[in-house]
């Protein structure tokens, strides 16, 4: 196979980094996240096409702002400079850079001064997403004014003879309408790169990379019964074959018949899966805990625990992969400050250090359709592939309050009749997830002449494409009430199923 085209993308902070990346890689090119120490030198040597300079919190005159080797801007390559990264080139060719007591952010037009290849095909007046505090005040010599903002301000500029460009607003976030035809613009009609870049590239990339690491090594590959995982599982075996040592662990907090029908399917594509039951271990750590995070916390450290006395039964075992995604890691990443955590992902924070296991998680700049491409690729069949995302906590992220083997039951029998009815009305695979949640709080009912006096049920279903922002899905009013209808009447500890209509933000996805 040639060498694919190889954009580098200079990370300068932005919290939009790697949606950068993942845009490029929609359009099928190949990207990287690098820091901003790299020098001309590198580029050169790695054979870079182009570059993208994010955006950042810092002002390109603070103490310690991050900044970049000035010969980038004489070797001839293109540049796109997004908010920060325009003002640092900006400031590179002199210009001046102003904190604006006014911080734009949020929607906004821009008008167009000047016609640009960057802006083929994109409407005058289109609605761009600002999110920054300073702006360019004069401009920077040997560039002109493309577009301007509402404010007037530069929104957009170019070197009248280099491949160099700026926007001020974020190409990359779905709120600027045209963003992806802009950078279209910028990668095809500027830096004329190919759309050489596919699963099939990242599969060999990651394969030949895993083995390079593995060396000799035996890797222990934990399977969750989830899509990210069995993607990684197949891809994992194929690259290292009987080196790689497929587990499934029953932490007892799954959905109904989940883990014979995974395993089964994955076992028939080749995986020697071995299965260990650790229930009884899960729910006893979790006995009498309430609170979300202490749950996941729990969960997460009862798998470390697992993993752990698995790895001792195997020689030479020096790695744990798991299918880590990009909205695991961020998630549960501080956002703004220590006290911001989110949610802790139960497979993010590392493993300890007595356990000797290095961890392997290739997926972890990925998103979920990124991470299902990939498997097809793979020749992954959809039932396994569309599949919902499921996380790793499981049910116990979706029984509010404590955790009992009785509401383990309620709440298996109830989730798994919204999804067959899901699936038998042709709505499953039009929606991105769906489950059943447990509130067990109870409310008054009457079936026949009798009081009923019995807890709550609540439908979840969205509409996403990664999770990181969703909206709940219009699902058809007779499949909601023949759910209901048979929940009531077939799960015995439920009067009243009501139906969730929260989106992210501000709500999440799971109620815990
Ligand atoms: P939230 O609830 O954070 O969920 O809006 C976003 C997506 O992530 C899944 N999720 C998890 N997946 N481990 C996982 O593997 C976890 O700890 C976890 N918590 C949430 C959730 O099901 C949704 O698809």
């Amino acid at each position: 196979m040639s060498k694919p085209s190889k954009v580098w993308i200079v990370d300068f902070g932005s919290q939009y980094t790697q949606l950068i990346a993942r845009r490029v890689r929609e359009m099928s090119v190949y990207s990287e996240i690098v820091l901003p120490d790299i020098s001309s030198e590198d580029i050169v040597t790695n054979h870079i096409s182009a570059l993208i300079l994010s955006g950042g919190p810092s002002s390109v005159y603070e103490d310690k702002a991050p900044d970049i080797d000035p010969k980038i801007f004489t070797i001839d390559i293109p540049i796109l400079g997004i908010c920060y990264g325009l003002q640092l080139m900006s400031r590179h060719f002199g210009a001046k850079v102003h904190s604006d007591k006014h911080r734009e952010y949020g929607r906004s037009t821009i008008q167009f001064r000047k016609k640009s290849a960057l802006f083929q095909n994109v409407e005058d007046n289109t609605t761009v997403w600002m999110s920054h505090g300073d702006h360019v005040d004069s401009l920077p010599e040997g560039f002109d004014i493309v577009a301007v903002s509402e404010n007037n301000a530069p929104a957009a500029i170019e070197h009248r003879q280099k491949p160099l460009l700026g926007l001020q607003f974020h190409p990359e976030v779905v709120h600027t309408v045209e963003g992806q035809k802009i950078l279209e613009n910028f990668l095809f009609g500027i830096a004329g790169l190919k759309q050489d870049w596919t699963a099939g590239h990242f599969i060999e990339q990651t394969s030949t990379k895993i083995r390079e690491q593995v060396g000799n090594g035996k890797v222990l590959m934990a399977l969750s019964g989830g899509v990210d995982s069995s993607v990684m599982g197949i891809l994992m075996y194929r690259a290292i074959g009987n080196q790689c040592i497929p587990v499934f662990i029953n932490n007892g907090l799954l959905r109904k018949d989940e883990q014979f029908e995974v395993v089964r399917k994955l076992r028939k594509m080749g995986l020697p899966i071995r299965m260990y039951n650790y229930s009884a271990q899960f729910l006893n750590a979790l006995k009498g805990i309430k609170s979300p995070e202490r749950k996941r916390k729990i969960i997460g450290h009862q798998f470390i625990k697992a993993f752990e006395e698995i790895s001792k039964k195997h020689k030479d075992l020096s790695f744990l992969a798991q299918g880590t995604l990009y909205p695991d890691v961020i998630e549960s990443r501080s956002v703004n400050g220590p006290s911001q955590v989110i949610k802790s992902h139960h497979n993010v924070g590392g493993l300890p250090k007595r356990m000797k296991l290095d961890l392997i998680e290739p997926f972890n700049s990925l998103f979920k359709d990124e991470v299902r491409k990939i498997g097809r690729e793979l020749g992954m069949s959809a039932d396994i592939l569309n599949r919902h995302p499921f996380p790793g906590p499981g049910l116990g992220v979706r029984i509010i309050g404590e955790i009992t083997a009785k509401r383990l039951s309620i709440l298996r029998k109830a989730d798994d009749i919204f999804i067959k009815e899901l699936i038998n009305s042709g709505e499953y695979d039009r929606v991105w997830q769906a489950f059943a949640v447990l509130i067990p709080v109870k409310t008054v009912g009457v079936m026949g002449d009798q009081r009923t006096y019995e807890n709550l049920v609540a439908l979840r279903s969205v509409d996403s494409s990664d999770g990181m922002t969703a909206d709940w899905s219009p699902i058809p009013n007779a499949v909601l009430s023949k759910v209901a209808s048979r929940i009531v009447n077939e799960v015995r500890g439920i009067n009243r199923v009501v139906y969730d209509i929260t989106s992210k933000p501000p709500g999440t996805i799971e109620w815990e």
